[in-house]
């Protein structure tokens, strides 16, 4: 099949590259001139393990395209994925001027029947208000489905080419059908397509989102008690998570959740609810939680250091919302080192992929390094801000010797405390019980 993908990136890239690797031909198209004459170069703009390897390979086959024109995508296909940002607005609402501006161009350039569908994370109600918006723009028939995507960064391609389900919500018998056979190829271990209304479909990628922030808001409050109350979260995890109604993923605790998804759309669900008039006060009550995590560490670092932290240097490793991953959207570490820059403190820091989004954010206002033990010379103390395997057995004696102070501040539970006191380190974790 001939299908057009619009916006190529951590959705589109991964999502136009796997249609292409199960045989179809498929154009990628975004507005961003420099994105895609990196990839017709042969460059991947985004870090997505395995995602480089895969591009080449259906690119040099004939399989993968990438352009900026959208009619000449379109025109050769029949279905065109719509894969553009929803960032937040400042109300908190999803931001869907990208999404009517792709359907627009994929209905006005279309020729002969067209299916869109939206992968985007759209608000429930948002393929009625575009299929109305493109009836202006539409030639001939075009059926709009809400296609909503659950893959993770770090491992997108995994998730697309095994997803757990896939969600059509349509109202067209034969878009469904063209759908089904597209995705076909990624459900052979049955696991299950599911067809229903585009308005279901759509809440349901919110839902989803929404449920796994509020575990981690959930697991963050109950490590926060332990702290206080002399318990050990891994224990507490175990079990809780062994309960089979409750399952033992998104049960870790840390310094919040962050990333280019689950912020915004948690923000908007609420903001969806209080559009028609209903308090969701759960979702309020999870981004509020989240928002006291993301300044845990920094409390931590202040009532150990001082309120005042001139003349201090702090290393930070990891800076990536999580691991495997080069996106930075809404990380914690950018609010826990504009705090410690705020108090006066020099930052020095590393993450084996995110330093380029790193320099866009802080500038000159930290020093990058490319190994994580360069960032520890002359630091008083070390933050751990993503789990990156490479970070979970340095070398202690060296991490030592080059900090100033042997103190750790650790926001992802990396190290066992009891190791960590033989060491003779001062270590801070997260809801475990002091050594
Ligand atoms: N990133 C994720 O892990 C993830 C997972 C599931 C769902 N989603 C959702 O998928 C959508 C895309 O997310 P992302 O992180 O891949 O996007 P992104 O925000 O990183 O990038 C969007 C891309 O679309 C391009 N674009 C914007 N308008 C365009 C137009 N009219 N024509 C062509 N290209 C256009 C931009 O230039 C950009 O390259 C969002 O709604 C997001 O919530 C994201």
């Amino acid at each position: 099949m001939n299908i057009a993908i619009i916006g190529t990136s951590y959705v589109g890239l991964v999502s136009g590259t796997c249609f292409a690797e199960s045989g179809n031909e498929v154009i990628c198209v975004d507005i961003d001139q420099a994105r895609i004459e990196q990839l017709k170069a042969g460059h991947i703009p985004i870090y997505e393990p395995g995602l480089e390897e895969l591009v080449r390979r259906n690119t040099k086959e004939g399989r993968l395209q990438f352009t900026t024109d959208h009619k000449q995508a379109v025109s050769q296909s029949m279905v065109s994925f719509i894969a553009v940002g929803t960032p937040m607005s400042p109300s908190g609402s999803a931001d869907l001027t990208s999404v009517f501006k792709a359907a627009e161009q994929v209905a006005s350039a279309a020729v002969g029947y067209h299916v869109i569908a939206i992968k985007s994370t759209v608000p429930v109600g948002t393929n009625d208000r575009v299929r109305e918006a493109i009836s202006r723009h539409a030639n001939h028939r075009i059926d709009l489905c809400s296609c909503p995507e659950f893959l993770k960064e770090g491992s997108a391609i995994e998730d697309f080419m095994r997803p757990d389900r896939v969600i059509i919500g349509s109202a067209s018998e034969q878009a469904t059908a063209i759908l089904r056979e597209l995705h076909a190829p990624f459900v052979r271990t049955d696991n299950p397509i599911l067809i229903m209304d585009p308005r279901s479909a759509e809440l349901s990628k919110y839902a989803c989102n929404a449920m796994l922030a509020l575990r981690i808001s959930f697991i963050n409050e109950i490590a926060n008690l332990c702290d206080v109350v002399g318990a050990e979260i891994n224990e507490v995890r175990r079990g809780l998570g062994t309960d089979r109604r409750i399952g033992s993923q998104f049960l870790f605790p840390g310094v919040g959740y962050g990333g280019s998804c689950f912020p915004k759309d948690v923000q908007a669900l609420i903001h969806t609810a209080r559009e028609n008039r209903l308090d969701f006060a759960l979702l309020e009550a999870a981004e509020m939680v989240n928002a006291r995590q993301k300044r845990l560490l920094v409390d931590r670092v202040k009532t150990h250091f001082g309120n005042d932290l001139k003349g201090r240097t702090f290393a930070v490793w990891g800076l990536a919302f999580k691991p495997r991953t080069d996106d930075m959207r809404e990380a914690p570490s950018i609010v826990v080192i504009e705090e410690l820059l705020a108090a006066g403190a020099k930052v020095r820091v590393h993450d084996p992929e995110a330093l380029e989004n790193a320099r866009r954010i802080f500038g000159d206002r930290v020093s990058y390094h490319t190994t994580n033990y360069e960032t520890l010379d002359g630091a008083d103390a070390l933050l751990i801000m993503t789990e990156w395997n490479e970070f979970r057995h340095p070398n202690f004696q060296r991490l030592r010797a080059a900090l100033k102070n042997p103190v750790i501040f650790d926001g992802r539970n990396l190290y066992d405390p009891a190791l960590m006191k033989a060491l003779d380190f001062r270590y801070y974790s997260i809801g475990r019980r002091p050594v």
